[in-house]
Protein backbone atom coordinates (compact mmCIF):
# COMPACT_ATOMS: atom_id res chain seq x y z
CA UNK A 1 0.00 0.00 0.00
CA UNK A 2 0.77 3.78 -0.58
CA UNK A 3 0.75 5.10 2.45
CA UNK A 4 1.45 8.93 4.07
CA UNK A 5 3.17 9.26 7.70
CA UNK A 6 3.21 12.97 8.88
CA UNK A 7 5.83 13.87 11.17
CA UNK A 8 7.73 11.14 9.62
CA UNK A 9 11.12 12.13 11.03
CA UNK A 10 10.28 12.35 14.82
CA UNK A 11 10.29 10.38 17.31
CA UNK A 12 7.36 8.16 16.90
CA UNK A 13 7.26 8.65 13.38
CA UNK A 14 10.61 7.42 12.19
CA UNK A 15 9.63 4.15 13.84
CA UNK A 16 6.63 3.89 12.05
CA UNK A 17 8.35 4.35 8.60
CA UNK A 18 10.57 1.95 9.24
CA UNK A 19 8.16 -0.79 10.66
CA UNK A 20 5.94 0.42 7.40
CA UNK A 21 8.86 -0.10 5.27
CA UNK A 22 9.94 -3.12 6.44
CA UNK A 23 6.16 -5.10 6.06
CA UNK A 24 6.44 -3.58 1.88
CA UNK A 25 4.53 -0.65 2.15
CA UNK A 26 5.29 2.33 0.04
CA UNK A 27 5.96 5.27 2.16
CA UNK A 28 5.14 9.17 1.65
CA UNK A 29 6.66 11.04 4.26
CA UNK A 30 5.85 14.56 5.43
CA UNK A 31 8.11 16.86 8.12
CA UNK A 32 8.70 20.47 8.26
CA UNK A 33 11.60 19.87 10.53
CA UNK A 34 9.56 22.17 12.95
CA UNK A 35 12.82 23.48 15.42
CA UNK A 36 11.86 21.78 18.90
CA UNK A 37 14.71 19.79 18.17
CA UNK A 38 17.79 19.77 16.75
CA UNK A 39 17.20 18.81 12.93
CA UNK A 40 20.42 16.36 13.16
CA UNK A 41 18.54 14.14 15.71
CA UNK A 42 15.80 13.74 13.00
CA UNK A 43 17.89 13.52 10.08
CA UNK A 44 19.21 9.91 12.44
CA UNK A 45 15.99 9.04 12.96
CA UNK A 46 15.21 8.43 9.14
CA UNK A 47 18.72 7.29 8.45
CA UNK A 48 17.20 3.54 7.74
CA UNK A 49 13.89 5.04 6.01
CA UNK A 50 15.93 6.81 3.46
CA UNK A 51 17.97 3.63 2.46
CA UNK A 52 14.90 2.27 1.06
CA UNK A 53 13.70 3.09 -2.66
CA UNK A 54 9.96 3.13 -1.42
CA UNK A 55 10.73 5.95 0.61
CA UNK A 56 10.30 9.16 0.17
CA UNK A 57 9.99 12.74 2.05
CA UNK A 58 8.16 16.01 1.17
CA UNK A 59 9.95 18.67 3.40
CA UNK A 60 6.83 20.86 4.02
CA UNK A 61 4.87 21.89 7.45
CA UNK A 62 1.31 20.74 6.60
CA UNK A 63 -0.10 24.31 7.34
CA UNK A 64 2.21 25.80 4.74
CA UNK A 65 2.17 23.20 2.43
CA UNK A 66 0.86 24.05 -1.33
CA UNK A 67 0.40 20.37 -3.06
CA UNK A 68 -1.03 18.55 -0.20
CA UNK A 69 -3.76 17.39 -1.82
CA UNK A 70 -1.38 16.17 -4.96
CA UNK A 71 0.71 14.56 -2.20
CA UNK A 72 -1.97 12.42 -0.64
CA UNK A 73 -3.43 11.65 -3.93
CA UNK A 74 -3.67 7.42 -4.40
CA UNK A 75 -2.45 6.71 -0.46
CA UNK A 76 -4.75 3.92 1.29
CA UNK A 77 -3.97 5.93 4.48
CA UNK A 78 -2.62 8.71 6.06
CA UNK A 79 -1.10 8.12 9.64
CA UNK A 80 -1.45 11.50 11.04
CA UNK A 81 1.74 12.24 13.74
CA UNK A 82 3.05 15.32 13.28
CA UNK A 83 2.12 17.88 15.72
CA UNK A 84 4.46 20.15 18.13
CA UNK A 85 4.62 17.81 20.92
CA UNK A 86 5.63 18.84 24.69
CA UNK A 87 3.58 19.56 27.42
CA UNK A 88 5.30 21.80 29.64
CA UNK A 89 6.45 24.19 27.17
CA UNK A 90 3.05 25.00 25.72
CA UNK A 91 2.09 28.09 27.79
CA UNK A 92 3.26 31.90 27.14
CA UNK A 93 4.09 32.66 23.53
CA UNK A 94 4.88 29.42 22.45
CA UNK A 95 1.53 28.83 22.00
CA UNK A 96 0.85 29.94 18.87
CA UNK A 97 3.03 27.42 17.54
CA UNK A 98 1.13 24.54 18.95
CA UNK A 99 -2.27 26.24 17.50
CA UNK A 100 -0.54 26.68 13.97
CA UNK A 101 0.81 22.99 13.90
CA UNK A 102 -1.44 21.00 16.03
CA UNK A 103 -4.88 22.77 14.86
CA UNK A 104 -4.63 24.94 11.47
CA UNK A 105 -2.14 22.03 10.12
CA UNK A 106 -4.81 19.16 10.88
CA UNK A 107 -7.52 21.17 9.67
CA UNK A 108 -5.50 21.39 6.38
CA UNK A 109 -4.76 18.03 6.30
CA UNK A 110 -8.00 16.75 6.55
CA UNK A 111 -9.34 19.07 4.27
CA UNK A 112 -6.96 17.59 1.48
CA UNK A 113 -7.39 13.98 2.42
CA UNK A 114 -11.01 14.32 1.84
CA UNK A 115 -10.67 16.21 -1.51
CA UNK A 116 -7.92 13.57 -2.88
CA UNK A 117 -10.36 10.67 -1.44
CA UNK A 118 -7.97 9.14 0.95
CA UNK A 119 -10.25 5.98 2.32
CA UNK A 120 -8.46 6.18 6.01
CA UNK A 121 -6.79 8.40 8.18
CA UNK A 122 -5.12 7.67 11.60
CA UNK A 123 -4.76 10.13 14.25
CA UNK A 124 -1.32 10.73 17.17
CA UNK A 125 -3.93 11.81 20.06
CA UNK A 126 -2.61 12.18 23.93
CA UNK A 127 -3.33 11.37 26.98
CA UNK A 128 -3.18 14.56 27.81
CA UNK A 129 -6.58 15.43 26.26
CA UNK A 130 -7.75 14.15 29.52
CA UNK A 131 -6.45 15.86 32.49
CA UNK A 132 -6.34 15.23 35.88
CA UNK A 133 -9.51 13.03 36.77
CA UNK A 134 -10.48 11.23 40.48
CA UNK A 135 -10.54 7.89 38.44
CA UNK A 136 -7.91 5.85 37.41
CA UNK A 137 -8.05 3.60 34.87
CA UNK A 138 -8.46 6.33 31.94
CA UNK A 139 -11.47 5.28 29.88
CA UNK A 140 -12.24 6.20 26.39
CA UNK A 141 -15.56 7.46 27.14
CA UNK A 142 -14.64 9.60 30.05
CA UNK A 143 -15.40 13.39 30.27
CA UNK A 144 -12.25 15.50 28.78
CA UNK A 145 -10.51 18.45 30.73
CA UNK A 146 -6.74 18.91 29.35
CA UNK A 147 -4.79 20.73 32.18
CA UNK A 148 -2.31 21.85 29.44
CA UNK A 149 -2.66 24.38 26.70
CA UNK A 150 -0.92 21.42 24.60
CA UNK A 151 -3.53 18.89 25.81
CA UNK A 152 -6.21 21.85 24.31
CA UNK A 153 -4.57 21.45 21.03
CA UNK A 154 -4.63 18.05 20.99
CA UNK A 155 -8.16 17.28 21.69
CA UNK A 156 -9.42 20.19 19.37
CA UNK A 157 -7.40 18.30 16.69
CA UNK A 158 -8.89 15.36 17.91
CA UNK A 159 -12.41 16.56 17.10
CA UNK A 160 -11.61 17.90 14.14
CA UNK A 161 -10.57 14.28 12.77
CA UNK A 162 -13.83 12.80 14.04
CA UNK A 163 -15.94 15.98 12.41
CA UNK A 164 -14.29 14.96 9.28
CA UNK A 165 -14.61 12.07 9.07
CA UNK A 166 -18.42 11.73 10.04
CA UNK A 167 -18.77 14.55 6.96
CA UNK A 168 -16.52 12.45 4.48
CA UNK A 169 -16.12 9.38 3.38
CA UNK A 170 -12.93 9.04 5.44
CA UNK A 171 -12.23 5.82 8.07
CA UNK A 172 -11.05 7.77 10.96
CA UNK A 173 -9.56 6.45 14.08
CA UNK A 174 -7.67 8.12 16.90
CA UNK A 175 -5.29 6.57 19.28
CA UNK A 176 -4.37 7.99 22.69
CA UNK A 177 -1.09 7.60 23.31
CA UNK A 178 0.22 7.30 27.10
CA UNK A 179 3.86 8.63 27.64
CA UNK A 180 5.99 6.80 24.46
CA UNK A 181 9.91 5.89 25.45
CA UNK A 182 12.60 4.19 23.76
CA UNK A 183 15.53 4.58 21.23
CA UNK A 184 15.28 7.92 19.30
CA UNK A 185 12.85 9.18 22.44
CA UNK A 186 12.83 13.23 22.27
CA UNK A 187 15.02 15.22 23.94
CA UNK A 188 12.49 17.18 26.48
CA UNK A 189 11.17 13.90 27.42
CA UNK A 190 11.90 12.19 31.19
CA UNK A 191 13.69 9.63 30.43
CA UNK A 192 15.92 10.98 27.71
CA UNK A 193 16.32 13.58 30.31
CA UNK A 194 17.49 11.17 32.93
CA UNK A 195 19.23 8.68 31.12
CA UNK A 196 21.76 10.88 29.87
CA UNK A 197 22.32 13.09 32.54
CA UNK A 198 23.30 9.45 33.88
CA UNK A 199 25.15 9.02 30.96
CA UNK A 200 27.24 12.14 32.12
CA UNK A 201 27.21 11.71 35.50
CA UNK A 202 25.06 14.90 36.19
CA UNK A 203 22.69 15.34 38.16
CA UNK A 204 18.65 14.44 37.22
CA UNK A 205 16.55 17.08 37.18
CA UNK A 206 13.29 15.88 39.39
CA UNK A 207 9.93 17.69 39.19
CA UNK A 208 7.56 18.00 42.21
CA UNK A 209 7.70 14.88 44.96
CA UNK A 210 8.44 12.37 42.29
CA UNK A 211 5.08 10.52 43.07
CA UNK A 212 3.87 11.45 40.07
CA UNK A 213 2.39 8.47 38.14
CA UNK A 214 2.81 7.26 34.13
CA UNK A 215 1.31 4.64 32.33
CA UNK A 216 5.10 4.43 29.52
CA UNK A 217 4.50 2.77 27.06
CA UNK A 218 7.19 0.88 25.02
CA UNK A 219 8.01 2.73 21.20
CA UNK A 220 7.77 -1.08 19.67
CA UNK A 221 4.51 -1.96 21.74
CA UNK A 222 2.99 1.68 20.22
CA UNK A 223 4.26 0.82 16.98
CA UNK A 224 2.68 -2.82 17.00
CA UNK A 225 -1.18 -1.28 16.87
CA UNK A 226 -0.45 1.58 14.58
CA UNK A 227 0.79 -1.40 11.86
CA UNK A 228 -2.53 -2.87 13.07
CA UNK A 229 -4.93 -0.08 13.10
CA UNK A 230 -4.18 -0.06 9.30
CA UNK A 231 -6.91 -2.72 8.71
CA UNK A 232 -8.71 -3.39 12.18
CA UNK A 233 -10.66 -1.04 14.17
CA UNK A 234 -13.91 0.56 14.06
CA UNK A 235 -14.25 3.74 12.32
CA UNK A 236 -15.00 6.67 14.06
CA UNK A 237 -13.78 5.17 17.58
CA UNK A 238 -11.22 6.30 19.75
CA UNK A 239 -8.49 3.82 21.56
CA UNK A 240 -6.11 4.32 24.69
CA UNK A 241 -2.99 3.22 23.94
CA UNK A 242 -0.75 2.75 26.89
CA UNK A 243 1.75 0.17 28.52
CA UNK A 244 -0.22 -1.66 31.13
CA UNK A 245 0.89 -0.52 34.37
CA UNK A 246 1.69 2.64 35.76
CA UNK A 247 4.61 3.67 37.86
CA UNK A 248 6.06 6.62 39.54
CA UNK A 249 8.75 8.99 38.61
CA UNK A 250 10.74 8.05 41.73
CA UNK A 251 10.42 4.34 40.83
CA UNK A 252 11.77 5.19 37.52
CA UNK A 253 14.56 6.70 38.96
CA UNK A 254 15.46 3.32 40.71
CA UNK A 255 15.14 1.22 37.51
CA UNK A 256 17.73 3.81 35.77
CA UNK A 257 19.98 3.12 38.45
CA UNK A 258 19.18 -0.99 38.42
CA UNK A 259 19.78 -1.01 34.74
CA UNK A 260 22.61 1.06 34.08
CA UNK A 261 24.67 0.43 37.13
CA UNK A 262 25.33 4.12 37.68
CA UNK A 263 24.59 6.67 40.66
CA UNK A 264 21.43 8.48 40.22
CA UNK A 265 21.68 11.80 41.71
CA UNK A 266 18.74 14.10 42.03
CA UNK A 267 18.23 17.90 41.85
CA UNK A 268 14.65 18.50 42.70
CA UNK A 269 13.16 21.48 41.19
CA UNK A 270 9.36 22.79 41.24
CA UNK A 271 6.69 20.83 40.37
CA UNK A 272 5.50 21.93 36.40
CA UNK A 273 2.66 23.51 35.29
CA UNK A 274 0.50 21.45 33.18
CA UNK A 275 1.58 17.79 34.03
CA UNK A 276 -1.17 15.53 34.75
CA UNK A 277 -0.56 14.01 38.20
CA UNK A 278 -1.20 10.61 37.45
CA UNK A 279 -1.99 8.09 34.06
CA UNK A 280 -3.35 5.01 33.45
CA UNK A 281 -5.20 3.46 30.63
CA UNK A 282 -7.82 1.46 30.21
CA UNK A 283 -6.92 -0.77 26.97
CA UNK A 284 -9.77 -3.11 26.97
CA UNK A 285 -10.97 -1.66 23.55
CA UNK A 286 -7.89 -1.21 22.02
CA UNK A 287 -7.52 -5.52 23.18
CA UNK A 288 -10.84 -5.88 21.73
CA UNK A 289 -10.73 -4.28 18.24
CA UNK A 290 -6.81 -4.27 17.39
CA UNK A 291 -5.21 -6.95 19.46
CA UNK A 292 -3.37 -5.10 21.53
CA UNK A 293 -1.27 -6.38 24.07
CA UNK A 294 1.42 -4.46 25.46
CA UNK A 295 4.79 -7.07 25.79
CA UNK A 296 7.74 -4.86 26.77
CA UNK A 297 8.58 -4.46 30.91
CA UNK A 298 9.63 -1.44 31.70
CA UNK A 299 13.52 -2.93 32.62
CA UNK A 300 13.61 -4.18 28.86
CA UNK A 301 12.46 -0.92 27.52
CA UNK A 302 14.88 1.43 29.58
CA UNK A 303 17.79 -1.09 28.89
CA UNK A 304 17.18 -0.19 24.94
CA UNK A 305 16.96 3.48 25.28
CA UNK A 306 20.13 2.88 27.47
CA UNK A 307 21.37 1.39 24.95
CA UNK A 308 20.67 4.64 22.22
CA UNK A 309 21.95 6.88 24.59
CA UNK A 310 25.05 5.63 25.16
CA UNK A 311 25.88 4.40 21.71
P1 LIG B 1 8.37 14.57 17.53
O1 LIG B 1 8.48 16.02 17.81
O2 LIG B 1 9.59 13.72 17.69
O3 LIG B 1 7.78 14.33 16.08
C1 LIG B 1 6.86 15.20 15.46
C2 LIG B 1 7.40 15.56 14.08
O4 LIG B 1 6.40 16.31 13.40
C3 LIG B 1 8.65 16.42 14.12
O5 LIG B 1 9.68 15.84 13.34
C4 LIG B 1 8.21 17.78 13.56
O6 LIG B 1 9.20 18.42 12.78
C5 LIG B 1 7.01 17.39 12.72
N1 LIG B 1 5.97 18.44 12.62
C6 LIG B 1 5.37 19.07 13.66
N2 LIG B 1 4.39 19.87 13.22
C7 LIG B 1 4.39 19.76 11.86
C8 LIG B 1 3.60 20.33 10.84
N3 LIG B 1 2.61 21.19 11.12
N4 LIG B 1 3.85 20.00 9.55
C9 LIG B 1 4.84 19.12 9.26
N5 LIG B 1 5.62 18.53 10.19
C10 LIG B 1 5.39 18.85 11.49
O7 LIG B 1 7.20 14.01 18.48
P2 LIG B 1 6.77 12.52 18.86
O8 LIG B 1 7.07 12.32 20.30
O9 LIG B 1 7.29 11.57 17.84
O10 LIG B 1 5.19 12.65 18.73
C11 LIG B 1 4.50 12.25 17.55
C12 LIG B 1 3.01 12.42 17.76
O11 LIG B 1 2.55 11.63 18.83
C13 LIG B 1 2.57 13.86 18.09
O12 LIG B 1 1.35 14.09 17.43
C14 LIG B 1 2.38 13.84 19.58
O13 LIG B 1 1.44 14.81 20.00
C15 LIG B 1 1.83 12.44 19.77
N6 LIG B 1 2.05 11.90 21.11
C16 LIG B 1 3.34 11.65 21.53
C17 LIG B 1 3.54 11.08 22.78
C18 LIG B 1 4.91 10.76 23.30
O14 LIG B 1 5.01 10.27 24.44
N7 LIG B 1 5.97 10.98 22.53
C19 LIG B 1 2.45 10.78 23.60
C20 LIG B 1 1.17 11.11 23.14
C21 LIG B 1 0.98 11.64 21.88
C1 LIG C 1 4.53 12.87 27.23
C2 LIG C 1 4.90 13.56 25.90
O1 LIG C 1 5.97 14.46 26.07
C3 LIG C 1 3.74 14.31 25.31
O2 LIG C 1 4.07 14.72 23.98
C4 LIG C 1 2.55 13.41 25.26
O3 LIG C 1 1.45 13.98 24.69
C5 LIG C 1 2.24 12.89 26.64
O4 LIG C 1 3.37 12.14 27.09
C6 LIG C 1 1.03 11.97 26.62
O5 LIG C 1 1.09 10.84 27.13
O6 LIG C 1 0.02 12.38 26.10
P1 LIG C 1 4.83 13.52 29.76
O7 LIG C 1 3.94 12.52 30.40
O8 LIG C 1 5.01 14.82 30.43
O9 LIG C 1 4.39 13.84 28.26
O10 LIG C 1 6.23 12.76 29.55
P2 LIG C 1 7.68 12.94 30.11
O11 LIG C 1 8.37 14.13 29.55
O12 LIG C 1 8.36 11.63 29.90
O13 LIG C 1 7.48 13.23 31.68
C7 LIG C 1 7.07 12.22 32.59
C8 LIG C 1 7.13 12.79 34.01
O14 LIG C 1 8.50 13.06 34.35
C9 LIG C 1 6.38 14.10 34.21
O15 LIG C 1 5.70 14.07 35.43
C10 LIG C 1 7.46 15.15 34.25
O16 LIG C 1 7.17 16.26 35.06
C11 LIG C 1 8.62 14.38 34.85
N1 LIG C 1 9.93 14.94 34.45
C12 LIG C 1 10.20 15.17 33.14
C13 LIG C 1 10.88 15.20 35.41
O17 LIG C 1 10.66 15.01 36.62
N2 LIG C 1 12.09 15.69 35.02
C14 LIG C 1 12.40 15.92 33.70
O18 LIG C 1 13.54 16.36 33.41
C15 LIG C 1 11.42 15.65 32.74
Amino acid sequence: MRLVVTGAAGFIGSHLCDRLLAAGHEVVGIDGYVPFYPREMKERNLAGARTSSKFQLHETLIEKAKNLESILEGSAAVYHLAAQAGVRASWGDDFAGYVEHNVLGTQKLLEAAANAKVPRLIYASSSSVYGDVNELPLREGMALSPVSPYGVTKLAAEHLVHLYGKANALSVTSLRFFTVYGPRQRPDMAFHRFLKAVRDSQPITLYGDGEQTRDFTFIADLVDVLECSLVQGRPGLVYNVGGGQRISVLKVLEAIASVTGREVRIDRQEGQKGDMRDTLADTAQAARDLGFIPKTPLATGLKAEWEWICS
